[in-house]
């Protein structure tokens, strides 16, 4: 029988909870919840069965009992935590993105390094059976060479209006897009060349925005062409009116030979495949949780003492081409990738 590791998860909302779920059903305890709304957090421990409740992550993490720091934060949370939890000599899985800046991000390496703890980052998303699936159509030339993968978000304002704090979560550019780039550098297995985005503020004027200092930007077409000549498309906004009924389209991947359409890291669990002039169905093996299936890559490594296997290099190439994207919307220049990377 393999190790039961002792988890501390810090923040119970939506991920708090997903992250409870997922290290109960990979077999590992839930030591304690915190989150500074203690309301919140008691009702997941009653839920979860978990016995310890805390309103400071810092009395969480330096219980004697936890192994595993689980941070499920607002992301200028990651930093300040993950560093805490490695000075306290416990291993972290923290949410995606990894960090806001790169400054936070050697400040969060640095403090693991010398912890000699490992550091997992949560893009569970890629981990989806249709992006393996996207990878290989793509890799055995079944699309044919370039392809263009075209992703589309839509939504109204976040309830969560952190999401719209450029000091908070960054806006759909960082906090939505870094599954989108993780997926394309994925599955055209090259790195970016250039950078080009526009962006915009559709919600600049709302009530429910005007507490927020610096809004991030809630609209934004970007392109990234990638050294194989791949091209990602994402377009996004949340700054649509309260309750609209308009939808994305749905994600598409197409080249000279045909394409694929569906939820590539929505877990989904059929794609369309468009081959020449003929179409069928692509029925996928869905995990039951990607969650679940992540703890268990991440408890892998730790139990064979490897490291991590999705950790700050993933976040570094993610927050490295999201600050090229910050950078071209500013600038309104193409971005040259590589004379980018800090
Ligand atoms: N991997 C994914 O698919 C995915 C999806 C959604 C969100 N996320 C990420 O998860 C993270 C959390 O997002 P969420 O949607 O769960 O947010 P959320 O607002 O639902 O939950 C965050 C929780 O943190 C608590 N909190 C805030 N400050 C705290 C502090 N100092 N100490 C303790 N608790 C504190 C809040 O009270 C709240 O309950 C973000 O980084 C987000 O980008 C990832």
């Amino acid at each position: 029988m393999s190790k039961i590791w002792k988890v501390a998860v810090i923040g119970t909302g939506d991920m708090g909870k997903q992250h409870i779920k997922g290290w109960q059903l990979a077999g590992h305890e839930v030591v304690s919840v915190t989150d500074i709304d203690l309301q919140r957090a008691r009702e997941l421990a009653t839920q979860f069965n978990v016995k310890q409740v805390y309103q400071d992550y810092k009395e969480a993490i330096v219980d004697r009992d936890v192994e595993i720091v689980s941070v499920c934060l607002p992301l200028a949370l990651h930093a300040p935590v993950t560093i805490f939890a490695a000075e306290q000599g416990k291993h972290i899985f923290c949410e995606k993105p990894l960090a806001r800046n790169f400054r936070e991000v050697a400040d969060m390496e640095e403090a693991v390094r010398k912890a000699g703890v490992q550091f997992g980052l949560g893009l569970q998303r890629n981990l989806s059976v249709g992006v393996q699936t996207a990878r290989q159509y793509v890799q055995e030339g079944r699309l044919g060479r370039p392809v263009i993968f075209h992703n589309d978000s839509l939504a109204q304002i976040r309830p969560k209006r952190v999401m719209h704090d450029a000091d908070g979560n960054g806006g759909p550019l960082m906090d939505l897009g870094c599954h989108y780039y993780i997926m394309w550098q994925t599955v055209f297995a090259s790195r970016p060349k250039t950078v080009y985005a526009r962006g915009q503020l559709l919600a600049k004027d709302r009530e429910e925005l005007a507490h927020i200092a610096k809004l991030a930007y809630d609209t934004a077409q970007v392109t990234i062409e990638y050294e194989t000549g791949d091209v990602g498309i994402f377009t996004v906004s949340w700054g649509l009116p309260p309750g609209v009924k308009l939808k994305a389209h749905v994600d598409r991947l197409y080249g000279p030979k045909g394409g694929l359409e569906g939820g590539f890291n929505n877990n989904a669990a059929k794609l369309t495949f468009y081959d020449g002039d003929q179409v069928s169905e692509l029925h996928l093996e869905s995990y039951a949780s990607l969650h679940n299936e992540q703890f268990r890559l991440f408890v892998d490594a730790l139990n064979e003492g490897k490291p991590a296997p999705v950790g700050f290099e993933a976040g570094k190439d993610v927050l490295a081409l999201t600050l090229a994207i910050f950078r071209s919307i500013e600038t309104g220049e193409v971005i040259d990738f590589g004379s980018t990377i800090e």
